[in-house]
């Protein structure tokens, strides 16, 4: 039997690695390790947290210490690592949260596992073991030039305290596997979208805002450039390059899929006029130009054919059928909306975009 230890398992795409998992591998045991920050959130998961084979364990991998006493309790094969501060711009107002959970976190994750693997026989102790490190094409910086994709190649220039703290955890899991030789591998992925994503993010913020009738707040001129992929494709990548992919290497998933912000708000306030009943153009009146992102990277866009040709994996979905997917969850799930936009995040929210 395998077991595993996913990490932030309560986010956004770490529930449907979680799920994922869970019911395709009912023969692992799967622990679900997470912090439960503003972001993470039980209710993505309550349709299999009774299941036989999943165990969720409250923590923090900025504590070396409860690390080192888990992986001497649990005997972890595999871990596949999602915990972090995802999003850009707490990173720009915090940045040292984001030092703490993806740079030292990671570290510590890193040291509690090549310590309790290589306890048992040094390096023939990572036999059969596997540290996957999930982070972001955020590492690559920004594209300026229409032609320019993001290959595993493309060297590092992160822009953002966020993207620099994914980019310096990534360089701890390769020096691992250099200087330990522990058997790590990686991915780096573009925008994802779906149900559970949480509602400070571009999309879920469109759909809630259409919904209650407030200002859609677009950055700059709304001409950045993202590339969007629906995260159960993501989790099916994640399953394949987990099981699949060769250690020591990279794989950058993406969707194809390049949208300007503008394009993409105006697509959501269309559905969300058809789905809501109102008259066409009701919704894009909400769209508001507000300050720029300070940093505000122009454009992402992914080469994925290396995961593609030499794991068999491709996106699923077509971005139109995914979104009308996605405004559905939101629609129907007011309840979890309700809940994660109150309390504490709701005044995190005022206080980001009060002044914009
Ligand atoms: P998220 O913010 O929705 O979830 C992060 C989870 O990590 C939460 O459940 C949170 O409680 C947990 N967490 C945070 N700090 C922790 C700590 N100190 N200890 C334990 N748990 C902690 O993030 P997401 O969007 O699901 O992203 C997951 C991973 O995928 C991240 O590593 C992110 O960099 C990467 N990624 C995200 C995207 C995207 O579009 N969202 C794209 C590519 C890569
Ligand atoms: O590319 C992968 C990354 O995608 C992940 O590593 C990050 O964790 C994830 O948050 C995401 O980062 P972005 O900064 O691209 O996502 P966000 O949804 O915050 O913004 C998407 C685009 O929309 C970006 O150009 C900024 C713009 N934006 C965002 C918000 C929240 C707006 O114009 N208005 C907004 O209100």
């Amino acid at each position: 039997m395998k077991t595993i230890l996913i990490t932030g398992g309560a986010g956004f795409i770490g529930s449907h690695v979680v799920r994922l998992f869970v019911t395709k591998y009912p023969e692992y045991r799967i622990y679900n390790l997470d912090k439960l920050t503003y972001a993470g959130n039980l209710a993505n998961l309550s349709d299999i947290e009774d299941a036989p084979n999943y165990t969720f364990i409250k923590g923090d991998i900025t504590d070396a210490k409860f690390l080192e006493d888990l992986f001497a309790e649990v005997p972890v094969d595999g871990v596949i690592h999602l915990a972090a501060e995802s999003h850009v711009d707490r990173s720009i107002t915090d940045p040292m949260s984001f030092v703490m959970t993806n740079v030292v976190g990671t570290v510590n994750l890193l040291n509690a596992a090549k310590n309790a693997w290589a306890a048992t026989g040094g390096v023939s102790g990572f036999e059969g073991k596997r540290f996957y490190h999930v982070s972001t094409d955020e590492v690559y910086g920004s594209l300026h030039n229409p032609d320019e994709f993001f290959t595993e190649e493309t060297p590092y220039d992160p822009q953002s305290p966020y993207s620099a703290s994914k980019a310096a955890s990534d360089h701890f899991v390769r020096a691992y596997g250099n200087t330990y030789k522990m058997p790590v591998v990686l991915s780096n992925c573009s925008n994802n979208y779906g149900p559970n994503h949480f509602p400070e993010k571009l999309i879920p913020l469109m759909i809630h805002n259409i919904r209650n009738n407030k200002p859609l707040p677009v950055y700059g001129k709304g001409e950045n450039v993202r590339d969007w992929l629906y995260v159960v494709d993501h989790a099916r990548a994640i399953d394949t390059i987990f099981h699949n992919g060769n250690l020591g290497e990279t794989y950058n998933i993406g969707g194809f899929n390049e949208w300007r912000n503008i394009d993409l708000v105006n697509l959501l306030c269309s559905i969300m006029d058809r789905k809501l009943g109102r008259p066409e153009g009701t919704s894009a009146q909400l769209i508001t130009y507000v300050t720029d992102r300070a940093g505000h990277d122009l454009r992402y866009a992914i080469d994925a054919h290396k995961i593609m040709n030499e794991l068999g994996w491709e996106p699923s979905l077509q971005f139109e059928e995914g979104l009308e997917k996605t405004v559905d969850w939101f629609l129907n799930n007011q309840e979890w909306l309700d809940n994660v936009t109150s309390g504490n995040y709701q005044s995190y929210y005022e206080s980001m975009y009060a002044n914009r």
